[in-house]
């Protein structure tokens, strides 16, 4: 490594791009540096490529070496020594401009946290921002130095694998959120040792893909647009974010990378961003596919014209070379576009320090693993949601207590990792299995035994139509070799209390894993009913483990206690077992509404009244609205709630722990326009939220402000506007509960 360090000073003297970020002698550089490239060396800053295998590193270092190449993607097999070799192969081209590395930073790099949509339930901000610390930590020193993410789509449909990846169905919240990571990961200055540019993503409303299907169209008004899809890319871009991802999705039927209006007048004009925006994985080339773009080039000059700076994977920008001589294309805009790359790459700090931390021969650093997993331990306690408790919990630890824990999630330490993990730089195993912690919380008092049950990833059956086109066999059971329901049936008769861990396999959430049911996968909610029945009254406390909320009322009837955890990362093992046997407190609140049948979907708390809000329900179903609603979850105590009182411009309200333990409650304000001249307005909108512990006894006087930027909302040229007139102001401990006072704005 010598001579890398010999080829740093060099650089270093060649290139002088260290000043401050923004500031006029970085303009001046960059654009002296852009004035002498040459149009393959532009486009290469523009392209980004992806390593899969050692094969792909050999065949990009002749193009990098050309300078022909800017950044790239290593889609979770970042190998420190492929990174070296690339960034010194780039550091010897004509201009010598460093690559830029980036990956998923989504819950963590090597300290698996959980799930956004999991950790959304903690309604702490604070925690988002340190799991994005850790992870921007923890990434660079692997050689990163972007992230993609936040991902900040509000999303309604959990038949849509990637609501795993995100902070649920509110757009406020989901801003919030979205700001917190932004500044966890950059912090106040992105080119540290311990942070990353973030890319907010995916821009915009790619949650609402039709039916959940992955990668569909978008069908949504302009309304929803401004109201529920743009918000949280607002308040990241007001959190500094350095790059915005555009989606794979159309939006009033244009794939959404190649809107010039949504790309550039909404996104640059409306919302003010100044960054790089990278295209996602292959997507120009994908707007030929959608039968948009005619060929590869008209492709290019769509999505470059239209406000994308670099290409991900795909390599249609190199047709912009003869776009470019034939007069086709004003070479502005790809200068336009190399310029903010090469602001980018200042603001990472690339030009100043070219290689990952610790730089070849440093000095190693403290590895802080154990204070991350401790971080990760307290995220999962805070996310996990108890949503039904007939007094069954908190168990007691200490006594001769017999458990029986069955379910395939009982002793599995991979899926706990969740949607965004397995990489190889991650863990692929979280440190705790449930039976582990369960084990260690009860304290060698007691007798737990440990039945798996039955397997979480097991295929659908599926049968042949008389024509021979395969349908879902729906009289048969999928075929599990490991269903044993005599041992789990033998081992719940002994035990007090039976502790049932269900959820989704890992690789039936995320990105392209949409589903049509929102069950258990495989043959566990058949277990579950099965040995229920089995076994007459019993405790039950049933864990449901999942990258998305799932549907089973079944489970809510036959179970004393049922926690909503979804995929917990390192954590939440230990976090479950703590909950259960009382060493910490549930304090969770949904992010997403829980439906009772995914024949509902979609089902979200912020829904129009309607002209008949009493009509227009389905006639089969008594049941009406979320099964567990959004903001709803339970704790070891009790809260009470006075009426709401309007003070001058504020609301305020007491809220009063009237149980016997300490407690933590998610105090939620919302608000109801009543007439809006604009547009209809939900019935009910989260404008801010406080999380107060009270002991038994304790009270708090919990106070939010009444103003434009907690009534207003977007009107359709995306301005902020808040009318004169009536609202109604709940303050409440979930998006159903409470009753509104009514508030005069002038
Ligand atoms: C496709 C996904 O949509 C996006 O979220 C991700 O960042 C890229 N692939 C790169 O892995």
């Amino acid at each position: 490594m010598r001579d890398v360090k010999a080829l740093i000073a060099t650089v270093l003297v060649g290139l002088s791009l260290v000043a401050v970020a923004g500031s006029g002698e970085t303009e001046r550089e960059i654009a002296e540096l852009v004035a002498g490239m040459s149009v393959r060396e532009k486009l290469g800053q523009l392209k980004q490529g992806v390593l899969y295998t050692r094969k792909d590193v050999d065949c990009y270092l002749p193009i990098v070496r050309k300078g022909e190449v800017g950044s790239f993607i290593f889609n979770e097999t970042l190998k420190r020594e492929w990174r070296d070799e690339l960034q010194k192969a780039a550091l010897e081209s004509p201009r010598r401009i460093p690559l830029s590395f980036a990956d998923n930073i989504i819950h963590g790099w090597r300290t698996n946290f959980p799930i956004p949509l999991a950790l959304s339930c903690s309604f702490e901000p604070e925690l988002f921002e340190e799991m994005a610390h850790v992870g921007a930590r923890e990434g660079r020193e692997a050689g990163l130095d972007w992230t993609f993410g936040p991902m900040c789509d509000t999303a309604r449909d959990p038949r849509w694998g990637r609501v795993a990846e995100g902070c649920g169905e509110d757009p406020w919240l989901n801003g919030v959120y979205a700001a917190a990571q932004v500044r966890g990961f950059q912090g106040e200055d992105a080119s540290a040792p311990d942070r990353v540019a973030a890319c907010v993503k995916h821009y915009c409303g790619y949650s609402f893909s039709m039916g959940g299907h992955d990668y569909n169209d978008a069908d949504f008004s302009e309304w929803s647009l401004r109201n529920l899809h743009l918000p949280p890319f607002a308040a990241a871009i007001d959190a500094g974010a350095l790059t915005v991802m555009s989606g794979f999705n159309t939006v009033d039927g244009v794939p959404v990378l190649a809107s010039r209006r949504i790309m550039t007048d909404m996104l640059r004009g409306g919302l003010g961003f100044r960054g790089m925006v990278v295209t996602d994985y292959n997507a120009v080339i994908q707007t030929v596919t959608w039968g948009l773009a005619a060929d590869e080039r008209e492709a290019a000059s769509l999505c470059l014209c239209a406000g994308n700076d670099v290409e991900m994977k795909s390599t249609a920008y190199d047709t912009l070379e003869r776009e470019l001589a034939e007069g086709r294309l004003d070479e502005t805009v790809i200068d336009e576009a190399v310029k903010r790359v090469l602001r980018f790459k200042q603001a990472v700090g690339l030009f100043r320090r070219p290689w990952a931390i610790p730089e070849p021969d440093a000095e190693p650093r403290r590895r802080e693993d154990a204070e991350a997993l401790a971080l990760a331990r307290k995220c999962a306690v805070r996310s996990a949601v108890l949503v039904k408790n007939d007094g069954v919990l908190p168990l007691a630890a200490d006594s001769d207590i017999r458990v029986a824990l069955i379910g395939p999630l009982a002793e599995d330490r991979k899926t706990f990792v969740g949607c965004w993990a397995g990489m190889e730089s991650h863990g692929p195993e979280v440190p705790e299995s449930l039976a582990d912690a369960v084990r260690r919380a009860m304290g060698g008092k007691g007798r737990l035994s440990v039945v798996r049950g039955c397997s979480t990833n097991v295929k659908p059956p599926v049968a042949k139509r008389d024509d021979g086109l395969p349908v879902l066999d729906r009289e048969s059971v999928p075929d599990d070799a490991s269903f044993d329901l005599e041992g789990a049936i033998a081992a719940a008769r002994e035990a007090d209390v039976v502790i049932f861990a269900l959820g989704e396999a890992l690789d039936w959430t995320g990105e392209n894993a949409s589903r049509c049911q929102l069950t258990p996968t495989g043959r566990q909610l058949e277990l579950f009913e099965k040995v229920t029945s089995a076994i007459g009254k019993k405790r039950i406390v049933t864990l449901l483990i999942s990258g998305r909320p799932l549907a089973v009322p079944v489970v809510s009837r036959r179970s004393d206690a049922v926690f909503v955890a979804f995929h917990g990362g390192d954590g939440g093992a230990f976090a479950l077992a703590d909950l259960i046997f009382g060493k910490a407190s549930p304090s969770g609140r949904l992010t997403i509404s829980v439906p009772y049948d995914v024949s509902q979907i979609p089902v979200f708390y912020n829904a129009s009244v309607t002209g008949r809000p009493n009509q227009g329900h389905y006639l089969d179903t008594p049941e009406r609205g979320a099964m567990y609603p959004f903001g709803f979850g339970l704790t070891y105590t009790r809260f009470a709630y006075s009426s709401v009182s309007i003070r001058g411009q504020s609301a305020v309200a007491r809220i009063t722990n009237t149980g016997t333990r300490p407690g933590e409650e998610v105090v939620q304000f919302y608000i109801r326009q009543r007439a809006c001249s604009e547009g209809v307005r939900p019935k009910r909108e989260l404008r801010g939220f406080r999380k107060v512990r009270l002991d038994p006894g304790e009270s708090v006087l919990v106070e939010f402000p009444l103003d434009a930027k907690t009534l207003g909302y977007y009107d359709r040229s995306g301005n902020w506007r808040c009318d004169s007139g009536i609202y109604d102001i709940f303050i409440a401990p979930d998006s159903v509960s409470g009753t509104g006072v009514q508030f005069k704005w002038e």
